[in-house]
C-alpha cells in the first residue's frame, strides 16, 4: 500500500505528536508508567515492631482539633530552628491559608532541637510556639542527617493527633505550595469524596474520640504517595556529600532505589501514612527521608503516583499563570521570593482581580512552566 506524500506526513506529525505527550516534557509518560508500577509490586511486607521514636519536646495536642472541621489537608513543613525567616514568610504567604475550596487546611512546622552553639536563643522557639500555635518539636538534635526522623515523628504526630485530616503534605520551607490547586487536585483524585463527608458525620457522632485513640480504620480513605516520582536513583557515593550513603548504609547489590517521590512536597493519605508507619521499622534507617519514605511505601504495597505539577528539586521562575495555577510547589524560594510570589497570585484574593493564565498560556499549560523554569536554569 502506498500513501500518498500528505497522508505520510499526516502520519508523521501525529506520530510525533504521540511521542511528545508521552515522553516530552508534558510529564504524561511517567504519570501512566507510575500507574503500571502497581502491578509489579511484590507482595507487602508484614508489619515491624512499633517505631521508636523521640519523644515531642513541643506536642501540640490540639492543633487539629478545635471548632469546625477537621482539617482535609494537613501541611507538615520541615525546617530549622534558625530558619525563623523562612518560616514567618510562608506564615504571611500560604501557610496563612486555613481554608481552600471551602476545605480545612492547617500548616505545622517540624523541628529538633536546635545545636548547643545555637545556645541562647532556646527559648524562642517556646516563644515562637506560644505566640503562633503552629510549631511541632521532638526530642532529637536538628540536622540534615536527621531528617529522616524529623519526618517520621510529623507522619507519626499525624497518626496519633490528626488522623481525621485526610491527606498530609510533606514539604520543606523553601517550598511554595499552592494550596487552593492542590486541594482541587485532591479532591479530585481521591474522587470518593461523599466518603470523606460520611467519615466527618461520623467523627462528629463519635464522642468517644479526644484521647489518642485513632479511629482510622473507621474512615474509608483510599491510598494515595503522590509526588514528584524519581526513577532508577543510584545513592551517590561523593563523600561528604549532602545525600551521600556508604556502602553499608545501602549495598551496591541493592541496586538503585525503588521509585520514590521527592521529598520537596508529596502527599499521603491518612491511610498511607498509618501503613508507612507500620513497616518504617523494618525498613533499612536511611538519612534520606524522601527515599527512606519511597522504600516504606513499596515495603507496604504503594507506589508513587507521578504528578508533574508537583515541582520536585525544580525552581520555577515567577509567573503569575504557573504559579497561580498550572504548579502546585515550586522549590527554592528564599524568604523574599516567597512574598514575591505571594504577591504575584494576588495574595489570599487569588482569582478574583484576574485570571491567572490568558487563553494561550491556558492552553499550552504546565508545558510553558516547564520550558520556562528550562530556559533560566
Ligand atoms: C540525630 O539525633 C540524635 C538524637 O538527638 C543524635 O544523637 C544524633 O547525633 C543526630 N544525628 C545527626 C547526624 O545529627
Amino acid at each position: 500500500m502506498r500513501l500518498s506524500l500528505f497522508r505520510r506526513l499526516l502520519l508523521a506529525a501525529l506520530l510525533l505528536v504521540i511521542v511528545w505527550t508521552l515522553f516530552g516534557p508534558s510529564g504524561l509518560g511517567e504519570e501512566l508508567l507510575s500507574l503500571s508500577l502497581a502491578s509489579l509490586l511484590p507482595a507487602p511486607a508484614s508489619p515491624g515492631p512499633p517505631l521508636a521514636l523521640p519523644r515531642l519536646l513541643i506536642p501540640n495536642k490540639d492543633a487539629c482539633h478545635g471548632p469546625g472541621s477537621p482539617p482535609f489537608l494537613l501541611i507538615l513543613v520541615c525546617t530549622a530552628p534558625e530558619n525563623l525567616n523562612q518560616r514567618n514568610a510562608i506564615r504571611a504567604s500560604w501557610g496563612g491559608q486555613r481554608e481552600a475550596r471551602g476545605l480545612r487546611v492547617q500548616t505545622l512546622f517540624l523541628l529538633g532541637e536546635p545545636r548547643p552553639t545555637w545556645g541562647s536563643h532556646e527559648n524562642d522557639l517556646a516563644r515562637e510556639s506560644a505566640a503562633q500555635g503552629d510549631i511541632l518539636q521532638a526530642a532529637f538534635q536538628d540536622s540534615y542527617r536527621n531528617l529522616t526522623l524529623k519526618t517520621l515523628s510529623g507522619l507519626n504526630w499525624a497518626y496519633k493527633h490528626c488522623p481525621m485530616a485526610r491527606y498530609i503534605l510533606k514539604t520543606d520551607d523553601d517550598v511554595f505550595v499552592n494550596v487552593p490547586e492542590l486541594v482541587s487536585e485532591l479532591v479530585r483524585r481521591g474522587g470518593r469524596w461523599e466518603q470523606w463527608e460520611r467519615g466527618r458525620e461520623a467523627e462528629a457522632g463519635d464522642e468517644e474520640w479526644e484521647g489518642d485513640s485513632p479511629t482510622l480504620e473507621s474512615q474509608p480513605v483510599p491510598l494515595l504517595y503522590l509526588g514528584r516520582v524519581h526513577w532508577r536513583v543510584h545513592p551517590s557515593r561523593r563523600p561528604g556529600g549532602k545525600h551521600q550513603l556508604s556502602e553499608e548504609q545501602w549495598p551496591p547489590t541493592w541496586g538503585p532505589f525503588p521509585p520514590y517521590a521527592s521529598g520537596t512536597g508529596y502527599v499521603l493519605s491518612v491511610s498511607a501514612v498509618q501503613l508507612i508507619l507500620k513497616v518504617a521499622s523494618r525498613s533499612p534507617p536511611l538519612p534520606l527521608e524522601d527515599v527512606f519514605v519511597g522504600i516504606s511505601a513499596r515495603r507496604g504495597g504503594l507506589t508513587p503516583t507521578h504528578c508533574v505539577r508537583l515541582a520536585g528539586a525544580t525552581h520555577y521562575p515567577l509567573d503569575r499563570c504557573c504559579y497561580g495555577k498550572f504548579l502546585l510547589t515550586s522549590h527554592r524560594l528564599d524568604p523574599w521570593k516567597m512574598q514575591e510570589a505571594w504577591k504575584l497570585v494576588g495574595g489570599s484574593d487569588g482569582e478574583r482581580t484576574a485570571p491567572f493564565c490568558s487563553w494561550f498560556q491556558g492552553v499550552l499549560g504546565i508545558l510553558r512552566c516547564r520550558v520556562i523554569a528550562w530556559l533560566h536554569s
